[in-house]
This record gives structure tokens, C-alpha cells and sequence, in this order.
């Protein structure tokens, strides 16, 4: 909570940091993901979590704490140097090479806790709390990947002019709401956000407060870890951060309550889901000219055939 003798308005405060949750069990991916987190399956050539760091120093997030666990040592190794590869890399003069493996380890000042048992995603918040200290901060969902940083800088905009907390909110079909936290929401004079009135885990369809469903992007309050230390375990025996929000949604501005929402229209893709996974992986491939030259015409003959039957 804020001190009323602070003279700083807690908006004031920027946003410099980051936390990404990484250390989920990853069970819809079993069994790639028995020894392998979910987070290092590769979008073409690159880690889902490489992107996912590169979004937060995009909105000018340049340390990152990432939230691992047990077999999520691939991780740190990632971002951190390969000395011995770079020096074979550098032997064979592959330029090219030496800088794709150098990328993720200049990309931003990486941080790393364990959470040491999955308790949930709100578990896994607080676990950042001694490194976030009494700072706002961004989470971003380690499995989640958006198409651009926009949405994040545009998140951390309206933390700044409002203050509080802020999540990311996107339509999505009436039968997918049981699938994500949902939100009640409300206009304010500005078309991409909403005040958010109640949130609900993973609601039945008819107890919905509306198809506003929210995805991995969160600008958060330090208000919210005396609120995560009380919040039990809800849906699925996990501490969930959406219950949490949803306290502080109750909570009067100047406790570091009220949550906006900045409304989504872009593409998301949850890389701990098949199928999205498969899509992210052909919507990234198609971005790049010379793999999709290659993959075009065995698409169109795949498609074809499958259509028509054919095995
Ligand atoms: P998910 O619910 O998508 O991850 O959590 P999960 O539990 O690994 O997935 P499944 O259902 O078993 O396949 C969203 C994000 O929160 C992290 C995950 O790593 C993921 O990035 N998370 C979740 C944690 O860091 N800790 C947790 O206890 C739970």
C-alpha cells in the first residue's frame, strides 16, 4: 500500500521491469516436456521464450526476472554465454551463426528464481517479490506469444495515467471462455480500454461476466503481493493470479487498486496448446521469405491432398 505522506503519485513510478513465469509442469505437452520445458520448444529456430524476453525489451524492459523450476536449467543456458560453441563458431569464421547464438545472451539482464513447487501462476507472481520490491512491473506469460510489443507499451501507458493494475483483455468465442480468465468490464473515454469490474478463472459459460478473456500480458501493482500472500488456492488447487486481481479490483485507487484493460485485437498464440503451437510455428515459418518459398508449394500440395482424402 502507499504511504498518504508519499508525495510521489504511484503512477509516476516507471515500469522497468519484467518477470516471466516459466515454471509451469507443461502437462498438455507431455511427454516433450518431461525433461524439456515447454518454453524451449522451438518457434522455427528460436526458443517461444526468446520472443517473449525480445517483446519486453521492445516496450524498453531491460531486466528480466524469469520464474523457473526444476528441469528449466535449459533456460538459463540459454540466455546465458556458450563460450566454447561461440569459439567453434568463431573458428569457422560464421558470422551469421556466432551472432544468432549470441543474441539471447546480450538480449536483456536476466534474473532467475525458482518457485520450487508449481502452485500456480499467482504463486509464481510472488515469488518476484523481492526483486520487484515496491515497483510496478510487467508479467509476461513465458508460453505466450503476441505479435508485437505494442500491446505491452500500450499497457504500460495506461498504468501510467491511471495507475493500478493492468491486464490484457481479448473476444474471444462464448465456448472458449471456460478456458481463460474472464472479466467484467466497463467503457472509459478511451476505445482500447475498459475498467475491469470483476474477473473470473476459467468461468462456465453462463457465469461469464462477458467474452472479454484475459491473455499473458500484465502490468501489476506492488499492491498485489500482500494480496497474493492471502489469496488461498482456487480453481485447480492453484494460487491464481486472476483472484488476486480481482481482490485489488476492491481495493481504492490510492491502495493500489482499480484494474484497467487494454482490449486486444491482434494475435496471440499459447504455445503450451498443440495446436496453437503447430499454428505459431507455420505462421512464423511464413515469415521468413526463404523458408516460405520452400514451404509454399509443399503446402498447397498437402492441402490438396488431404481435401481430396488422400492420405
Ligand atoms: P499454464 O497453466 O499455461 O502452464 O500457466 P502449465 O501449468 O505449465 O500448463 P499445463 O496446463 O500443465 O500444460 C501459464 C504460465 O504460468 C507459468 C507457466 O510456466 C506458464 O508460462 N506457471 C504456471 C508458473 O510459472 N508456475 C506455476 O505454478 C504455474
Amino acid at each position: 500500500m502507499n504511504d498518504s505522506t508519499d508525495q510521489r503519485r504511484p503512477e509516476t513510478v516507471p515500469v522497468t521491469k519484467a518477470v516471466v513465469p516459466a515454471a509451469g509442469l507443461g502437462t498438455r505437452f507431455l511427454p516433450a516436456t518431461k525433461a524439456t520445458p515447454k518454453e524451449m520448444l522451438p518457434i522455427v529456430d528460436k526458443p517461444a521464450i526468446q520472443y517473449v524476453v525480445e517483446e519486453a525489451v521492445a516496450a524498453d524492459l531491460h531486466d528480466v526476472l524469469m520464474i523457473t523450476g526444476r528441469s528449466k536449467r535449459s533456460i538459463e543456458d540459454h540466455f546465458d554465454r556458450a563460450y566454447e560453441l561461440e569459439e567453434a563458431l568463431e573458428a569457422k569464421g560464421d558470422e551469421e551463426r556466432l551472432r544468432s547464438v549470441r543474441e539471447s545472451s546480450d538480449l536483456a539482464q536476466m534474473h532467475y528464481v525458482r518457485q520450487g513447487e508449481p502452485r500456480g501462476l499467482g504463486h509464481a507472481v510472488l515469488c518476484a517479490k523481492a526483486h520487484v520490491g515496491d515497483n510496478p512491473f510487467a508479467v509476461l506469460l513465458g508460453d505466450d506469444l503476441i505479435d508485437s510489443a505494442d500491446l505491452l507499451r500500450r499497457m504500460i501507458q495506461v498504468r501510467e495515467e491511471y495507475g493500478g493494475s493492468v491486464v490484457a483483455l481479448m473476444e474471444v468465442e462464448p465456448e472458449q471462455v471456460s478456458l481463460y480468465g474472464c472479466a467484467g468490464i466497463e467503457p472509459t473515454d478511451e476505445d482500447d480500454v475498459v475498467t475491469v469490474t470483476d474477473l473470473v478463472e476459467k468461468p462456465d459459460p453462463e457465469q461469464a461476466p462477458s467474452r472479454w478473456a484475459i491473455i499473458g500480458r500484465y502490468v501489476c501493482d506492488p499492491a498485489i503481493f500482500p494480496v497474493l500472500q492471502e489469496t488461498p488456492p482456487g480453481r485447480g488447487g492453484e494460487i491464481q493470479l486472476t483472484d488476486a486481481l480481482r481482490e485489488l479490483t476492491r481495493y481504492k485507487p490510492e491502495d493500489g487498486g482499480t484494474v484497467r484493460g487494454v482490449l486486444f485485437r491482434g494475435r496471440r498464440y499459447d504455445t503450451g496448446n498443440r495446436a496453437d503451437y503447430i499454428r505459431t510455428v507455420v505462421d512464423f515459418a511464413f515469415r521468413r521469405p526463404e523458408l516460405a518459398a520452400e514451404l509454399l508449394p509443399w503446402m498447397r500440395e498437402f492441402v490438396d491432398r488431404r481435401g481430396s482424402g488422400r492420405p
